[in-house]
């Protein structure tokens, strides 16, 4: 078995990884969050310098890690879509000059297949078919994983990523920036002290829509500030967290009963969530379902998931030239 070198730099975290297989031999994440923070979320042209800065001193400290030289590398996987573009161009450019040095395949990947692929790492025995709940801050869709590269949506947000709901509640509730992970912490129990829409879409019982419940907040915030009237945070936190997982554990479980899928995979940052994992766990025991979660530091973005999806890409065939480029939106299914 040949070792990878996994190149991850779609937001605003540089990571570089070495992985064998499902294997983890080193992984190391150069996160730039307090920097953004300062802006209240990520700063594009901010992160893509960053990753520059970044990216080769890591590299020489993943490879010391895992204890191998480059020439010990057999492909070199990067993720190339979606994300921000000039971030993303940072990964694929140091990819492809490693890749064309070493003379040595080149392996794209998509973002959200290898957050998917996170859970292979924890769960050795953990093999498609299975259904996935992506949930990230740009993304929210529920996958029917048939084989390792072969991915269909079933379901899929029509405006905000469940992330993005949080991070942007958060924000007008003046939560600092990782929003989701603020709010998560701030939650109490009272959850149904403020009452929020749970929007739901003409014609589809997968598809999400929370940008109606982000609006609410927003006007509740506004309206609680004319009137002098002070908001109770902790619970407008519970409020929103539990809606959105109100929805995402329902049209999931629909979806599994649909599909006769008795596996679900949770995948991407916002499965961090500490509501979103106790109400899977209990409604899945409650059916049957055996529940894979990935464990909380390989929710959020790192290349090992990165090295592992490359390697089953690598066993499909799949390569890229010296032509590649990075790509802001991708489908999953074409990857
Ligand atoms: O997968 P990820 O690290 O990056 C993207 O690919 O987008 O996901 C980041 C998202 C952010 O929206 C962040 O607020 C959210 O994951 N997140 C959480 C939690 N931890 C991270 N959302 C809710 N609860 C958390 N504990
Ligand atoms: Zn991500």
């Amino acid at each position: 078995m040949f070792n990878i070198l996994a190149i991850e730099s779609s937001c605003d975290e540089t990571a570089v990884a070495v992985t064998q297989g499902r294997e983890v031999l080193s992984s190391v994440i150069a996160s730039q969050v307090d920097e953004h923070k300062l802006y209240g979320g990520v700063v594009p042209e901010i992160a893509s310098r960053r990753h520059i800065e970044a990216i080769s001193g890591l590299t020489e400290q993943a490879l010391k890690e895992a204890g191998c030289g480059p020439e010990e590398i057999g492909a070199v996987a990067v993720t190339y879509a979606p994300g921000l573009i000039g971030a993303l161009l940072v990964g694929v450019n140091f990819a492809k000059a490693f890749g064309f040095g070493q003379g040595i395949p080149l392996i794209p990947v998509h973002h959200l297949r290898s957050h998917i692929a996170a859970n292979y790492i924890a769960a050795e025995e953990l093999e498609p078919p299975f259904l996935a709940l992506v949930v990230s801050g740009g993304h929210s869709h529920i996958v029917d994983v048939a084989g390792y590269t072969d991915f269909k949506v079933i379901g899929r947000t029509r405006d905000d990523a469940a992330g993005e709901c949080f991070d942007k509640t958060a924000r007008a509730m003046g939560l600092p920036y990782p929003g989701g992970v603020y709010l998560d912490k701030t939650a109490s129990k009272d959850r149904n002290r403020y009452s929020l829409p749970k929007p739901s879409v003409d014609g589809s019982v997968y598809d999400f829509s929370f940008s109606g419940l982000k609006t609410a907040v927003v006007n509740l915030l506004h309206n609680s500030a004319q009137k002098g009237e002070p908001v109770d945070i902790p619970a407008l936190c519970a409020g929103v967290r539990g809606t959105v997982c109100d929805l995402l554990l329902d049209h999931t479980l629909r979806a599994a009963a649909a599909l006769r899928r008795d596996r679900i995979v949770l995948a991407g940052g916002v499965s961090a969530n500490s509501e979103l994992r106790a109400r899977f766990e209990t409604a899945c025991a409650g059916r049957g379902y055996k529940l894979y979660l990935p464990p909380v530091h390989l929710c959020g973005d790192n290349a090992a998931m990165v090295g592992v999806q490359g390697y089953y890409e690598y066993l499909a065939g799949r390569r890229a030239g010296a032509n590649l480029n990075a790509y802001a939106t991708r489908s999953i299914e074409t990857g």
